[in-house]
C-alpha cells in the first residue's frame, strides 16, 4: 500500500504562526508536525509516500524532509495543490497518478496519533476503512465529521460539522481507500464552503456498502487550532518524559 499525506491548506486558524511557515512544519514538541503522520505510515510498513503541499510556504517542505530517508521513507514524492483551500478531497485527486491503481492510506498532515495501524492496513482488501474516535465535548464534536448510525448500529452516513451531532464518534483524518476513491471524488460538488469535502467521498463509500470503520486506539488529535496544537504538544512532551 502507498501513503498520501495532505499538507495543503492555508492554516488560517493559526495566524500569525502560519504567516512564517506552513502549518505542518510547526513544532510538536521536538519535531515538525509532519514527522508524526510520516511516522504513523512508516510504522505501518508504508514507505512510498506522496506529500501534497500548497500555499505560500510550499517550498519549505523540501528543506525539512529532503528525500525522506532519515525518516525511513524509501520513496518520497511531492505534489502541489494549485488552489490551497480547495478542500481535502480536491488535494487527494492529485494522488491519482502516484496511486497507480493501488490502495492508499491517506492521513491529514495536521493529525498526530500514537495508534498502531499496521494490522488494519495489512488486512485491508477493498472499499474503504475509516478510523473513528470518541469525542465527548459537544463543542469540539461540531468541528468534525460525525458518524450517524441506524437503530441496528449500522453506519449510515457522516455529517460534516453538524449542529446536533447524532453520535460521539468523529471521523479522524486517517482513511484507507481502494482505487475507486478518485472516481468518487470526481462525483462530488463543492460544498457551501466551496471545498470538495472528504466527508462526501466517505458517504459515497457508505452508500455503496463499502465502508468499514474501527475505533482508533490511543491518542489522536488534530492540531489545527491553538488549543489542539497546545494539547498535542503537551501530550508528546509528556510521552517523551515518560519514556
Ligand atoms: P483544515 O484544518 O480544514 O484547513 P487548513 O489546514 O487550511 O486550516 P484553516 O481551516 O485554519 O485555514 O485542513 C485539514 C488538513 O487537510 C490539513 O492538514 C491540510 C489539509 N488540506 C489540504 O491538503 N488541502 C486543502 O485544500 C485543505 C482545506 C486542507
Amino acid at each position: 500500500m502507498k501513503g498520501v499525506i495532505l499538507a495543503g491548506g492555508l492554516g488560517t486558524r493559526l495566524y500569525p504562526l502560519t504567516y512564517t511557515t506552513n502549518k505542518h512544519l510547526l513544532p510538536i514538541f521536538d519535531k515538525p508536525m509532519i514527522f508524526y503522520p510520516i511516522s504513523t505510515l512508516v510504522q505501518a510498513g508504508i514507505k512510498e509516500i506522496l506529500v501534497i503541499v500548497s500555499g505560500p510556504h510550499a517550498g519549505h517542505f523540501i528543506g525539512v524532509l529532503k528525500n525522506g530517508k532519515e525518516l525511513g521513507v524509501e520513496h518520497l514524492e511531492f505534489a502541489y495543490q494549485e488552489k490551497p483551500d480547495g478542500g481535502i478531497a480536491d488535494a487527494l485527486l492529485l494522488a491519482e497518478d502516484f496511486a497507480d491503481n493501488s490502495e492508499i492510506c491517506v492521513i491529514l498532515g495536521d493529525n498526530t496519533t500514537d495508534a498502531k495501524i499496521k494490522d488494519s492496513i495489512d488486512s485491508f482488501r477493498d472499499g474503504s476503512l475509516l478510523f473513528f474516535k470518541k469525542i465527548e465535548d459537544p463543542e469540539s464534536l461540531r468541528r468534525f465529521g460525525v458518524a450517524v448510525f441506524d437503530k441496528d448500529n449500522k453506519l449510515i452516513k457522516i455529517e460534516e460539522k453538524p449542529k446536533n451531532p447524532q453520535s460521539q464518534l468523529v471521523a479522524t483524518g486517517l482513511y484507507v481507500y481502494d482505487n475507486k476513491v478518485f472516481e468518487y471524488i470526481r462525483k462530488c460538488s463543492p460544498s457551501w464552503r466551496k471545498e470538495i469535502e472528504i466527508t462526501d467521498v466517505n458517504n459515497h463509500y457508505i452508500a455503496k456498502g463499502k465502508a468499514n470503520w474501527i475505533n482508533l486506539s490511543g491518542f489522536w488529535s488534530d492540531t489545527g487550532t491553538f488549543e489542539t496544537l497546545f494539547l498535542a504538544n503537551s501530550y508528546w512532551a509528556k510521552k517523551h518524559e515518560n519514556r
